[in-house]
């Protein structure tokens, strides 16, 4: 299945940045390409995603620990990892415009384009083709798809290109504050490799047997040359992964219970199990003996959210034969020393960002009782991730009703966020905290003064009903739980 709704992706971007999730950044000097930053609401919910993956990795798992290692490495540890040798992409440069395309962005847009024009199975067989060649390496079959299909720069308009090359995607600096004293460092594409290098640090301090994980959140940095389609595919980016250090000969099972153990992670959200798949990787990473990815029906299509990788003991037998420490592990059970294979399970915050948003964005229609049309724009964000949780509304700003309002803001804050707005009628509100994905609001009103009862009104299905002030942290936890 291809799925392309531009429409919908497009007002859910714009959505975004109306309504303080996500800006360009440093937008008032015209923004800098495929850079983001999240704003009030956007880093609120952010976290919570952050946070409801860190739980389920360390808390729900008496084998999981975390670490937060250093952006900065050792530039050995990028020679060490394959990433100097081998983390590069195809690249195809036209000729008259001098724009640079990754070959497999190229033509994911030109497969794009033929959906649109009503030719999907077109579509499917580029796609298809462009695997098999990239799988093979087969880089003057991968331009003669290009020349074949006809593809032209979205700059220039031409179809002349040069030859495809492979170019590095990692972004480097110096350190060191003289030039000549300067050396070369890489900003981390990936967080693995602190995880890697701290293999025996955490196993030692925190007392771990195997199997055991280490699990990280963190800025990567990678030199994406097309920066198309919003937060999907970043420069900066934030990624949440979890290496999980395993007997060799047991990956196999492993690898099945990690893709399992993900997936009912992303099904805890409450999205419909057919929003997903597993897509196996035909051209597996220098690192990795099996690979597989977690894909989502974003509204651009089927795309990869997170990846599953078998990565045996490539990247600590690198690092052992480097750094010339030996990074075994003593397994009692079996008497032996050996170098753990790894099972890693990588995901991108960002993406799981906009994987919510895509799938909480609706446009409601319907019609009232007196016969005119209603609609609002609502984002049905799980109530575990929602940014605000509780929206606070006085009916009016004066007799007594703000300072019962602030009274029950008082009383709830402690427990998750909460917003309170005396602003614009009721209605209005309402709307607004739809638009924010706020599950929760309550009024406060003359009645409230006389029964301490508030009306509580659910975002999904805008009903209402009187509840008592008293004891409503409890009962809006429950609701959530
Ligand atoms: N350590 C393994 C690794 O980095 P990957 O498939 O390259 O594997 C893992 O990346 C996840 O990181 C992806 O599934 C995606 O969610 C996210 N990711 C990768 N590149 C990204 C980018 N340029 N922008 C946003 N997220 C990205």
């Amino acid at each position: 299945m291809i799925i392309n709704d531009q429409h919908k992706f497009q007002a859910i971007i714009s959505h975004a940045k109306e309504y303080g999730f996500v800006f360009q950044s440093s937008e008032i000097y015209d923004g800098l390409s495929a850079v983001y930053d999240y704003g009030p609401w956007g880093s609120e919910l952010k976290k919570n995603i952050r946070e409801s993956w860190w739980n389920a990795m360390t808390r729900m798992h008496d084998n999981i620990v975390g670490i937060d290692a250093a952006i900065f490495m050792h530039p050995t540890t990028w020679k060490a990892s394959g990433h100097v040798d081998n983390f590069s992409d195809p690249m195809i440069d036209n000729k008259d415009s001098k724009k640079r395309y990754r070959v497999d962005h190229l033509l994911e847009a030109a497969a794009d384009e033929l959906v649109k024009a009503g030719k999907q199975a077109d579509a499917e067989k580029m796609l298809t083709d462009m695997d098999t060649l990239l799988a093979a390496n087969d880089f003057a079959g991968l331009k003669q798809l290009i020349e074949t299909n006809k593809i032209k720069c979205s700059v220039s308009g031409t179809c002349h290109w040069t030859d495809v090359r492979q170019f590095n995607l990692m972004f480097s600096t110096q350190l060191g504050s003289v030039s000549e004293e300067a050396s070369e460092i890489y900003l981390r594409p990936e967080t693995a490799q602190g995880i890697f290098v701290n293999f025996l640090n955490v196993q030692k301090t925190a007392r771990m047997k195997i199997p055991f994980g280490i699990a990280q959140v963190g800025k990567a940095f990678r030199n994406e040359i097309v920066a198309r389609q919003f937060i999907f595919r970043m420069r900066e980016f934030e990624q949440m992964e979890m290496q999980f250090f395993i007997r060799p000969g047991t990956q196999k099972e492993w690898y099945a219970y990690w893709k399992e153990e993900r997936m009912k992670w992303h099904q805890s959200f409450g999205i419909p199990a057919d929003n997903y798949r597993f897509h196996d990787h035909v051209k597996l990473a220098h690192y990795a003996d099996a690979a597989v990815d977690i894909e989502f029906a974003f509204p651009i299509g089927w795309k990869e959210v997170e990846g599953i990788h078998s990565r045996t003991d490539f990247d600590l037998k690198n690092h052992q034969q480097f750094s010339g420490k030996k990074l075994q592990y003593f397994d009692t059970e079996i008497n032996q020393h050996y170098i753990p294979y790894v099972i890693e399970t990588s995901i991108g915050l960002d993406r799981m960002f906009l994987l919510t948003l895509c799938h909480a964005y609706q446009e409601e229609k319907w019609q009232k009782e007196d016969g005119t049309e209603d609609s609002r724009v609502v984002l049905k964000i799980p109530a575990k991730v929602a940014p605000i949780k509780l929206a606070v509304l006085p009916l009016l700003k004066k007799e007594g009703l703000p300072e019962i309002a602030r009274e029950i803001m008082a009383s709830c804050r402690d427990e998750f966020y909460c917003f309170y707005e005396e602003k614009d009628t009721i209605g209005k509100r309402y709307r607004r905290m739809d638009a924010l994905g706020t599950p929760f609001c309550v009024t406060v009103d003359h009645q409230t003064k006389e029964d301490r009862t508030v009306t509580i009104r659910y975002r999904d299905t805008m009903q209402q009903e009187r509840i008592p002030m008293d004891g409503l942290a409890q009962f809006i936890k429950k609701k959530m739980s």
